[in-house]
């Protein structure tokens, strides 16, 4: 039978860490702060955001947030980056995407200070994640490693294999487990013979966008499978990128959705957000 890895239990650990510092900090009067834009009303974008912010008053971290109509320019929205660039009691600035049409998704991430950027979306940040140097990493990859440590799966030298690309997942996630020491293959929508390149992975990462894509004759026995998807079944049930029934017996440890991934994503922006007031304040 599969280790069950259990992404509710490792977040709340990260989470009760990020409050442990801030309380800390909090006797020195100190304080940690994360701003969070939202433009538009998309539901999925109000879940997110409400649940961001409910974790920054569990942890302790002040949070400003800013509903902004769907009709707000582009230029309105820079200037409140601008805004918050600049105001000291910042840590963190975030603005949650998808953005809408009219506006350029890479113009408002690259407008975000570096030093708040606790999404790790900005060029300065991926650079540093490139190169090896410290800097924001993308919260739901760098949530996996964390996943991974805390079971004890070790990485260096396993064959990593990564279906996806994208630059907030796919890329930052190879990256990241190269910087571990993994072997890592990435797969995308053009790569041929996926399935012989998933049988040969001692560590997947399911990132297609698929719900339930990956069954058993896409894994190896005794694999470790981290599903980051996130869909409804057909019975309206929230499932992965992986068919957890069809794999479990087969693998050694996997992540369940929800109750995996999810979670850790969060518990991760909330470390950046604690990081960055550190930073700020000069300690460590
Ligand atoms: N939309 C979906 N995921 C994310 C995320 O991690 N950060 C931001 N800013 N927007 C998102």
């Amino acid at each position: 039978m599969a280790n069950i890895i259990d992404g509710k239990v490792i977040s709340a650990k990260i989470k009760e860490e990020c409050k442990e510092i801030v309380l800390k900090l909090k006797e020195e009067e100190k304080t940690v702060c994360l701003a969070v834009i939202q433009v538009g009303t998309d539901v999925a974008s109000s879940v997110y955001v409400k649940n961001k912010i409910k974790a920054c008053e569990y942890i302790g971290i002040l949070s400003k947030t800013y509903e902004l109509p769907e009709e707000t320019t582009q230029d309105e929205v820079l200037q409140l980056i601008e805004e918050l660039n600049d105001d000291q009691e910042v840590d963190g600035i975030l603005v949650q995407l998808p953005l809408p049409a009219h506006m350029d998704e890479n113009k408002i991430t690259q407008a975000i200070s570096a030093k708040k950027d606790v999404d790790g979306f900005h060029d300065e940040n991926v650079g540093a994640l490139v190169t090896g140097h410290k800097g924001f990493l993308s919260c739901t990859p760098a949530g996996i490693i964390e996943l991974l440590k805390r079971s004890q799966i070790e990485i260096e030298g396993k064959h990593c294999v990564v279906v996806g690309r994208s630059n907030i997942v796919g890329k930052p996630m190879a990256l990241l487990l190269l910087r571990e020491n993994g072997t890592v293959t990435i797969c995308h929508s053009k790569t041929k013979d996926l399935k012989e390149i998933t049988k040969q992975a001692d560590i997947l990462i399911a990132a297609i966008g698929k719900p339930k894509f990956f069954d058993e004759t896409y894994v190896k026995d005794g694999a470790v499978i981290i599903d980051v998807g996130i869909h409804r079944d057909a019975h309206n049930k929230l499932c992965g990128d992986v068919d957890f029934d069809a794999v479990q017996s087969k693998v050694s440890a996997i992540t369940p959705v929800p109750g995996g991934v999810g979670p850790m994503t969060i518990a991760m922006l909330m470390y950046n957000c604690v990081q960055s007031a550190k930073r700020k304040y000069k300690i460590d």
